[in-house]
């Protein structure tokens, strides 16, 4: 209250008000404003946008013919084009994509960051057979050292309110099962822990993760579970589907984390009660066929012996979006296009719990038209 009592003293309420129209007139004309004022990403490979590109690790796609449809080329995307939450910030109406933590710099924090880090997990050892990696836990040190930057830039009073209108979009686990718990020649965790115990251990740590987060001013959480990683090409080819279409016991694996991750989602939702969280399936609707989509089952890149990821320099198949798969793992931009469109509009509570990223953007407009009102450069909170 203190806040708006110094502000009037300051200005005549009604210059404000006709001033902050001008400018959001000016804004809606010239450049439409995004639906909300930031968005952070957390993720693996699904996510990543070239945080691994300097790191040593084989899990790392900064070559052609990676990039072959993204307006500048390979960039460190494992796709064709936009992963998924690319696209998702663009529906978001932002007019870029979220730099890289690893080479965003400048102002362009304040709108967000991706820390996400081709083959990281939950588990600081996931992926790490491949090389470096950024894991969930360095992810969440990385964004307190950006968080540091905008209280620098904002202020403690503007940063946190900006903090708190930001979404924060986490994918991650799939590497825990992939690059840990299904390979057991290096990992011991398929030895010492059953699915069900290792995804509830999981989604324990994950639990702590979140927390971090929110302790460090998230308030607006979308997480999405783990998508079908026994669809995979690398996985048909590796453990064989005997029979069905995919491989049973890795779906059901990243199954059991899901329906723990949706029940950590109830129970966040009830224990802080001035945040939001969301769950997102990234599966997608099933029904490849009747979208165009023919090959579900095998890459469009040249994936080579090693069978995962693209071959430097090969020509990739020309009818990209015909296929779900870009290479072994990950999706291709049209696939990534309906799944980031379901996640930001579906009214299925199966794909989004309970609400979508688009009503999660509502919500965070609605919860913000609050009156807080900061004055430049202070330094403390009255809320
Ligand atoms: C994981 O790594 C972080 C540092 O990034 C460390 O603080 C933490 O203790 C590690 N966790 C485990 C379970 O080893
Ligand atoms: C795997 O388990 C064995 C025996 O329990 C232990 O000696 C070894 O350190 C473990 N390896 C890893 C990577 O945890
Ligand atoms: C929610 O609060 C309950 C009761 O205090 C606690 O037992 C539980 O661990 C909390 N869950 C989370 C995810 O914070
Ligand atoms: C993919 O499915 C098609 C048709 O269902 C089948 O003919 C083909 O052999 C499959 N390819 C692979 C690599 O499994």
């Amino acid at each position: 209250m203190a806040n708006l009592a110094s502000k009037l003293h300051a200005q005549p309420w009604w210059l404000l008000l006709v001033s902050s129209l001008l400018v959001s007139n000016i804004h809606h004309r010239v450049n439409a404003e995004p639906q909300v004022p930031c968005y952070f990403i957390f993720g693996d490979s699904l996510s990543d946008s070239g945080n691994n590109n300097d790191l040593t690790t084989t899990a790392k796609v900064n070559y052609s013919p990676y990039g072959i449809d993204f307006p500048e080329g390979p960039t460190g995307r494992f796709c064709n084009g936009r992963t998924m939450q690319d696209i998702i910030v663009q529906l978001l109406g932002f007019q870029e994509f979220i730099p890289p933590f690893a080479t965003a710099r400048g102002q362009e924090i304040l709108k967000g960051v991706n820390y996400a880090s081709g083959s990281a997990g939950i588990l600081n050892e996931s992926g790490q057979q491949l090389g470096e990696n950024v894991n969930m836990n360095m992810q969440l040190s990385n964004h307190q050292t950006v968080t540091a930057r905008i209280t620098e830039m904002l202020g403690k009073c503007s940063a946190s309110k900006l903090l708190r209108k930001c979404i924060y979009a986490v994918q991650i686990g799939s590497n825990d099962y992939i690059n840990n718990y299904f390979i057991p020649e290096v990992y011991n965790s398929s030895r010492l822990f059953t699915p069900q115990q290792y995804a509830a251990y999981l989604i324990q740590q994950y639990s702590q993760q979140i927390e971090t987060l929110y302790n460090d001013g998230a308030r607006m959480l979308a997480l999405f579970g783990i998508g079908a990683i026994g669809c995979t090409p690398n996985a048909m080819a590796i453990y064989g589907t005997d029979g069905s279409t995919c491989v049973e016991k890795m779906n059901s694996a990243a199954q059991l984390f899901n329906e723990r991750l949706i029940s950590l989602v109830d129970e966040l939702n009830s224990n802080f009660t001035d945040a939001k969280f969301t769950y997102l399936n990234p599966s997608g609707i099933s029904t490849t066929n009747s979208l165009g989509f023919t090959v579900a089952n095998a890459s469009c890149c040249d994936i080579g012996s090693n069978g995962e990821l693209c071959v430097p320099g090969s020509e990739p198949c020309g009818d990209r979006s015909r296929y779900v798969f870009w290479d072994a793992f990950h999706p291709s931009d049209a696939w990534n296009e309906i799944i980031a469109a379901e996640a930001y509009a579906t009214e299925f509570s199966g794909q989004a719990y309970p609400f979508n990223i688009k009503k999660m953007a509502q919500l965070q407009s609605n919860n913000v038209a609050d009156g807080d009102i900061c004055e430049i450069g202070e330094n403390h909170c009255n809320m």
